[in-house]
């Protein structure tokens, strides 16, 4: 993960300064830190982490030469001046690393052999590389009993970590949770919890991401594998439609650990995951994972092969009578794309549906406006969030809009009901009346601004199409402003994008003419119109579900197609703010499952 602030060398201002006798440029306002990474030259630094917000300074890794300056100078927190004469290279500074280091690891355990963090770890790369290859203390290093269970999913190696305050300024300034501090001083200093209760919140995994040493490590991945022995493989999230970019650790064919990967320009999430995110891996294993084909036939079901549970779906879809096809909204494009030909060809023109909400002419007119990606709430000068519970449905777009509010961009939060951003708003409104009276008083706040950001929850504002008409109308009429939908399903937006409706099909069983129903990874009964669709499959005779785990509704299935997961797979996913994005597999999966997009194929082939 990079720990230096991106640099753009290319930026119309630039200052001229010095580094160990080469002459650059950087854009003013870059930290010393940072420059030297963009021009090639590591300073070494362990607290520094730009996302965090403003540097601290307090590890003393990073300290260079600056001419004119009174002794050495930390480069994560003094800005590069024009002309500045600065040295990273000289006997002094290297003196300074030497006895940074020896400090550090002074109680250091030196465990590296058997800590997590051992072959990925900061404090031993650059031990090596700027250390002082011996240590002159003799005495006996501190011990504690460890690991302390940090909470469920973190344990905390007590003399490994160095005080960098790293974890801490997560929990305090950025997820804003208020639970981690450092607690006692000077040599007692140690993290915790300031009640001394487990570390509870949305976001906690990212101190594991965070740690430069190995003093906060998961545990569901402790002692599973080291860095020559895992593949990672950049992909992203599936979890809900933000679409945040990961990395999966894979050992012995299975996904053993899920870590950030901050996107390009930091447009979706700065590298943070959610706790889901970061651990919903676990279901990949879980009791109600499909991993094999079944049919059912009356009461009794038995366990087949895909080939054979292909072919008797084939011909089970291939009998005549009405059918129809349901797309859930985790489907991918791919999966979506050969849903649709596969009714409009083999199932002679049956319709189809995604599991979503039907579009409607004001959400359309909400779309079709200039939008905004997660990353451009940084430059807003107004962020208004109407409906929706970002904490709970789009984690990461909470964690974005609280990191405006810290820097003083006016938050306005309109909503039919209270969350966590309600009390981050400077201004918060639940007005009687619904949403269109909320929208009416946050349009006099849109009027003065230039570069605001309208963040709109689909499933909220499709139920008052009043308050999303007259939204899409201030919006329309404020130059500069652009919106953000919190969309509803995973990939809603993609299959939006094909032309696939959310209606039509429960209708069309509702009226009996359907009796065979293909499910590609949708289970309708828990969603919003559940009891609808529950007295609808009643009427349906074929069930073909194309699904990866167990749910009321592939447990009733006549031919169950086990699905790889998002975290198994191939695919393209749509975000909320509509990126295509690529998912790759960080495993194989279960030997009896395959992509939705390669059951498919299968379906159609059989079918001619
Ligand atoms: Fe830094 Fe890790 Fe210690 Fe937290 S636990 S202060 S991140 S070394
Ligand atoms: Fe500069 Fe810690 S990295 S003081």
């Amino acid at each position: 993960m990079a720990e230096y602030a991106p640099v753009d060398l290319d930026a119309a201002e630039q200052i001229e300064f010095e580094l160990n006798g080469r002459r650059l440029s950087v854009p003013p306002g870059t930290m010393i830190a940072d420059a030297a990474w963009a021009h090639g030259v590591e300073v070494p630094i362990f607290c520094y982490e730009p996302r965090l917000g403003r540097p601290i300074g307090a590890c003393r890794m990073c300290l260079v030469h600056v001419e004119g300056m009174r002794g050495l100078q930390t480069a994560c927190s003094t800005p590069v001046q024009p002309d500045m004469v600065i040295r990273s290279d000289t006997d002094e500074v290297k003196d300074a690393h030497d006895g940074v280091l020896e400090l550090l690891l002074a109680n250091h355990p030196l465990d590296c052999p058997v800590c997590d963090k051992g072959g990925e770890c900061p404090l031993q790369d650059r031990t090596f590389k700027f250390g002082p290859g011996e240590t002159r203390f003799v005495e006996h290093k501190r011990h504690f009993p460890k690991p302390l269970d940090l909470s469920t999913q973190i344990a905390l190696d007590r003399e490994r970590c160095i005080s960098c305050f790293r974890c801490v300024r997560f929990s305090q300034e950025v997820a804003e949770d208020g639970h981690l501090i450092m607690q006692e001083r000077g040599g007692d200093t140690e993290i915790a919890t300031f009640t001394g209760d487990a570390y509870t919140g949305r976001f906690t995994g990212n101190v594991i991401d965070l740690c430069p040493v190995g003093a906060l490590t998961s545990i569901p991945y402790r002692f599973v594998a080291r860095p020559w022995d895992i593949k990672n493989a950049p992909s992203v999230c599936g979890e809900c439609p933000v679409g945040c970019n990961l990395e999966l650790t894979e050992r012995e064919g299975k996904v053993q650990r899920v870590t950030g990967r901050p996107d390009p320009n930091y447009a979706v999430e700065e590298g943070w995951l959610c706790d889901k995110a970061r651990w919903a891996y676990a279901a990949d294993e879980s009791p109600d994972r499909i991993t094999g084909a079944v049919i059912r036939d009356g009461r009794s079901t038995r366990e087949t092969d895909l080939e054979d549970a292909a072919g008797a779906a084939a011909l089970l879809l291939a009998q005549p009578g009405g059918r129809a096809v349901l797309v859930g909204g985790g489907a991918t494009v791919e999966e979506g794309f050969l849903a649709q030909e596969l009714a409009a060809g083999p199932l002679g023109g049956a319709p189809i549906a995604r599991v979503g909400i039907p579009e409607t002419p004001p959400l359309a007119a909400l779309r079709a406006l200039p939008d905004a990606q997660i990353g451009d709430i940084d430059d807003a000068d107004l962020v208004v969030v109407v409906g929706g519970d970002p904490t709970n449905q789009h984690p990461i777009v909470e964690l974005r809009i609280r990191k405006a509010a810290r820097n003083g961009v006016p938050v306005t939060v309109v909503g039919p009901r209270p969350h966590d951003l309600t009390t981050v708003g400077t201004h918060s409104l639940t007005p009687p009346g619904g949403l269109v009276n909320g929208v009416r008083a946050a349009e006099q706040a849109l009027r003065d601004t230039e570069r605001a950001i309208v963040v709109w929850d689909e499933a909220d504002l499709a139920q008052e199409p009043e308050a999303a008409a007259e939204l899409a109308a201030a919006i329309g009429a404020t130059s500069g402003a652009r919106q953000l939908e919190l969309a509803a399903e995973v990939n809603g937006a993609g299959l939006r994008a094909l032309g696939l409706p959310a209606e039509g099909v429960l209708e069309a069983i509702e009226s009996g003419e359907v009796r065979s129903l293909l499910l590609v990874r949708a289970d309708p009964v828990s969603g919003p119109a559940g009891a609808r669709w529950e007295a609808a499959l009643g009427k349906i005779e074929i069930l073909i579900s194309v699904a990866a785990h167990a749910d009321p509704v592939a447990d009733r299935a006549t031919v169950t197609l086990p699905a790889l997961t998002h975290r198994e797979m191939e695919g393209v996913l749509v975000s909320t703010a509509r990126r295509a994005q690529r998912l790759r597999p960080g495993s194989p999966g279960p030997e009896g499952a395959a992509a939705g997009w390669e059951l498919l194929l299968a379906l159609a082939h059989r079918l001619g």
